[in-house]
């Protein structure tokens, strides 16, 4: 009997899915959430000196000295990918209650970004604007007497910060510190500064994650965080939350949005994307990563991620996934 659905659908033995799945070309030709490597972020950790050494919990991945840093530039940029983002390990010695240093021209992630503007002036560098590699308590900005992170002053500490990275010659600010308010007050202050063509790709939906193990290790920070960041990061059992971010973060000039980590919140991305009219991008973070030591899975999970909807991901393995996609 023909259903409504059946017409619509058709229906076995006359439709056939497999015939579609039987040859490459055909599942090649179909295919929309095709994985490339210009959708690719290549997050790098930096330190001031010494030896490469390996991330604890993520041993595949090592924070570089910055004299090492135009070699592993220069992979990606040969390898296509889109960008690089720079992650600090600022030396004990330069961290405070504040995060003063994330303030100061001549900083790590500064001279970073002047160095490879020099030296490989094609290759995007996506500075991140927050404060946590700088503060002696491992928080995203500076703490109140209650011992809460203080938001406004923050943000005036933040809108500084972007404002360095936009000098040192970032391509692209992205803010993960998650205080109300900072995508505008970031955007007025470029503005202001002449940097009116410079995008901000905020992360408005980080969450509280305890995701980013690895990463806390890298940036050094994980010995030193008192609590938790539950009080900005946000809710994983809030599905509302992200609309809210991304309506309020669209409002004060995003140009791109992010959603971090990526695996666990494929939800989200999907929402945002189809929602919103701005690029979403997710970020494999480190914990994820750190769990994708089989080059299949590892694809797959990228695979996941795009066909969820992000337009790019951050990923600890991009140049491992351009390598195998080359195969
Ligand atoms: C904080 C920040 C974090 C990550 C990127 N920026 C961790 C945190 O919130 O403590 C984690 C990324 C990762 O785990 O790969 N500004």
């Amino acid at each position: 009997m023909e259903t409504t659905i059946s017409k619509l659908f058709g229906s076995y033995p006359k439709a056939r899915p497999r015939r579609l799945r039987r040859a490459g070309w055909l599942r090649n030709l179909c295919a929309t959430a095709r994985l490339t490597a210009d959708k690719l972020i290549l997050p790098i950790f930096v330190k001031e000196g010494g030896r490469a050494e390996p991330v604890t919990g993520m041993e595949s991945v090592a924070v570089h000295p910055l004299v090492e840093l135009p070699k592993i530039a220069e992979r990606a940029a040969k390898a296509g990918l889109a960008a690089v983002a720079l992650f600090p390990r600022v030396p004990m010695g330069k961290k405070d209650s504040q995060g003063e240093e994330a303030t100061r021209p001549d900083n790590l992630v500064c001279r970073s970004i002047s160095m490879l503007r020099k030296e490989l002036p094609q290759l995007a560098i996506i500075a991140d604007v927050a404060l946590d590699p700088y503060t002696d308590h491992g928080h995203d900005g500076a703490l109140d007497k209650n011992g809460e992170v203080a938001n406004d002053k923050t943000v005036a500490a933040l809108r500084a910060q972007a404002l360095l990275l936009a000098e040192a010659g970032a391509a692209a600010i992205a803010p993960s510190d998650m205080m109300d308010g900072r995508i505008g007050a970031i955007r007025s202050a470029l503005d202001k500064a002449g940097h009116q063509n410079l995008p901000i790709i905020s992360y408005t939906a980080k969450y509280a994650s305890a995701l980013y193990g690895p990463f806390r290790n890298a940036v050094g920070s994980a010995a030193l965080l008192k609590g938790d960041k539950r009080g900005y990061q946000l809710n994983p059992a809030n599905p509302k939350e992200p609309f809210r971010q991304a309506g309020m973060d669209v409002a004060q000039g995003a140009d791109a949005l992010i959603v971090k980590p990526a695996l666990p919140y494929l939800d989200v991305v999907q929402n945002l994307s189809n929602h919103f009219p701005l690029p979403v991008l997710a970020y494999q973070v480190s914990g994820e990563y750190a769990m994708l030591e089989d080059s299949e899975t590892f694809m797959e999970c990228l695979v996941s991620i795009r066909r969820s909807g992000a337009v790019g991901i951050f990923s600890y393995g991009a140049l491992r996934a351009a390598a195998l996609l080359k195969q």
